[in-house]
């Protein structure tokens, strides 16, 4: 498992090279926390698969290429895996939880890993500033903010929590992650 160490490390040098210190601290450490709490209620599940799926899912945001979010980011983590030495079979596996983890156009992960990534994914942008610090990038104005952001809390909350216990540790945050949102005055 110390090569997941070292990943983790790279994941975060990686963050900083791009600029991207806050999506280190506000996302990937979240999702580690929540694939951690995820994991101990879960023990039958493969922790070093999952571990990786933590800090390698979002490679096409990091680095900021154009295109498919799972897709772009499940070639990119292969290339990265490759470097690592990690053997043809598991990085497949570690692929097709990625392929996976946003739940998009009906594909949804399949295994026991990919839906504690999925899952740990969508607690991590609910019960931490995720969306806070999206907004403070400034890159939408507060209405299109509200819009986009009710979707994406709604999305986390409704097809990409897997199991009830994370749902029960989630739902007062989305409630009120859902007031905060909503839009004024009905506009
Ligand atoms: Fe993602
Ligand atoms: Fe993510």
């Amino acid at each position: 498992m110390d090569k997941i160490i070292q990943i983790k490390k790279w994941a975060k040098d990686e963050c900083a090279a791009n600029g991207l210190g806050w999506f280190w601290d506000v996302h990937l450490l979240e999702v580690e926390k929540c694939a951690k709490t995820i994991l101990i209620k879960l023990p039958k599940a493969d922790k070093e698969i999952v571990m990786l799926g933590v800090w390698l899912h979002d490679l096409q945001r990091i680095r900021k290429i154009d295109g498919n979010h799972c897709k772009i980011g499940a070639v990119e983590a292969e290339k990265v895996m490759q470097k690592f030495g990690y053997l043809p079979e598991k990085i497949e596996i570690v692929k097709e939880i990625i392929l996976a983890h946003s739940c998009e156009n009906d594909l949804a992960p399949k295994t026991l890993e990919g839906k504690i990534l999925a899952t740990a994914d969508a607690m991590s942008h609910i019960l931490s500033d995720y969306y806070l610090a999206i907004a403070a990038t400034g890159k939408r104005d507060a209405k299109s903010f509200k819009k986009w952001v009710m979707k994406k809390i709604d999305r986390d909350y409704r097809k990409k929590i897997f199991f009830p216990f994370a749902k029960k540790l989630i739902a007062e945050r989305y409630v009120a992650l859902r007031k905060l949102f909503k839009t004024n005055h009905g506009n």
